[in-house]
């Protein structure tokens, strides 16, 4: 297996660009045309901040609409979040909280949110983000419980870490994505929950998670990307409520598909005062129109129930979608913003990622910030689709100018 990845590796750094497959070849990006961040739908120029604040509501509806589908009415946003565990946690220099959060009533369905705080009344900064593997899988520390969700086998687990799709001793601090001691040092918490108490990631008809109370989404309602990131915002209800947390400096962050949801949850919730994309690609960062790695109908046929069905009429028609992710990227404009590519990741397409930010900058600049290179950040490291310390230390660095030390 080892092998075989050292081979692919060498293939992908030493071959032309004629010799990737087409999806592949810069040369094969179509022309495209992308549709204006700063003209309004009746054809006028924003030209200030109020007049963002409209063209803003516009985009966020246009986005709910075509692509990831709109919260049904009446979905109560309550919480009823219980602690289950405070205990002192790296040798005294952090403390770690275990909070069941309910949705909508007492014994609804909940999340389980791990909170890692550093020692000290705080309030602290942090980071929340969504993990893959059940909250256990970021640390090998036995103060974290073992999720008792449906789990899914990832290829980076161990060997019995996951048996019936049930999570296992095994899986124990076996995800190497969360540098939780080198956040503390940095004085940043962490706020973290396994996505699948949600919204588990498999076709099962919207039947499960917070889906088996809200029921079957309409065509234009809300698929799993969309729950998630609506979760993400009943974490920060809680987040909020809690005196040793900064909720004004939370960054919100998310990896892959997670990534996508922490785009759509910071583009709704301005509370999020960071949005950190890393390798979300199509659907995510990347802009669809370069139909460059992965393109809109991979994403839909892959994983069905990822956006609203309504964004399955765009399969094969990306130019005329109304919308193309610079803008949802520009949604969260004047707060920061990072986006994170590897350049062997190029189903996620690395140079749509760049340019999403590139054309968001404009509305950075109406709303007097300066955009890429300050609020706006890319960084592209060398590697694979993954999250690597490198990445952590640019969030952290980022985080800590623009955000935590920004006055
Ligand atoms: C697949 C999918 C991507 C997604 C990724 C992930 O590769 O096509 O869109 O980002 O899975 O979440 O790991």
């Amino acid at each position: 297996m080892k092998a075989l990845s050292i081979v692919s590796t060498f293939l992908l750094l030493f071959s032309t660009q004629a010799e990737l497959p087409d999806k592949y070849n810069e040369a094969l990006v179509p022309a495209y045309e992308l549709p204006e961040v700063l003209i309004k739908e009746n054809g006028e120029r924003v030209e200030d901040a109020l007049a963002w604040s409209d063209r803003r509501a516009e985009l966020l509806q246009l986005f709910a609409e075509h692509m990831h589908g709109h919260v049904p009415a009446g979905v109560s946003n309550e919480i009823f979040p219980k602690v289950r565990k405070q205990v002192d946690f790296l040798d005294g220099r952090a403390t770690l909280r275990e909070v069941r959060v309910h949705f909508v009533e007492p014994d609804g369905p909940f999340m389980d949110l791990l909170v890692i705080l550093p020692a000290g009344e705080g309030p602290h900064p942090l980071f929340l983000g969504f993990n893959f593997g059940g909250n256990h899988t970021i640390h090998p520390s036995r103060d974290i419980s073992l999720t008792e969700s449906w789990v899914k086998k990832i290829r980076w687990m161990p060997e019995g870490a996951v048996v019936d799709h049930r999570a296992t001793d095994l899986g124990r601090g076996c995800c190497h994505r969360w540098p939780v001691e080198d956040m503390i040092d940095s004085g940043i918490g962490l706020a973290t929950a396994y996505y699948g108490d949600v919204d588990p990631d498999f076709d099962d008809g919207f039947k499960n998670g917070v889906h088996a109370i809200f029921g079957q989404p309409k065509k234009n309602e809300w698929g799993s990307i969309a729950t998630w990131a609506w979760a993400l915002s009943r974490a920060m209800d809680y987040i909020e409520t809690v005196p040793e947390c900064d909720s004004e400096k939370v960054a919100v962050f998310g990896h892959s598909r997670l990534g996508k949801t922490a785009l759509w949850a910071g583009a709704n919730d301005t509370r999020f005062a960071m949005v950190i994309s890393n390798n979300s690609g199509s659907g995510g960062a990347a802009l669809t129109r370069r139909r460059f790695g992965e393109r809109l109908q991979d994403g839909n046929t892959m994983f069905p129930y990822w956006f609203s069905k309504r964004f399955h009429d765009y399969n094969e028609k990306e130019d005329t979608l109304p919308i193309d992710q610079h803008q949802l990227l520009a949604l969260i404009a004047p707060r920061c913003l990072h986006i994170a590519s590897a350049s062997e990741d190029l189903w996620a397409d690395p140079k749509g990622e760049y340019l999403s930010a590139y054309h968001a900058a404009p509305v950075y600049e109406l709303l007097g910030k300066q955009g890429l290179g300050k609020e706006v950040r890319y960084h592209k490291r060398h590697g694979k689709h993954d999250v690597m310390p490198f990445d952590w230390q640019q969030f952290i660095n980022t985080f800590q100018s623009e955000v935590i030390f920004a006055d």
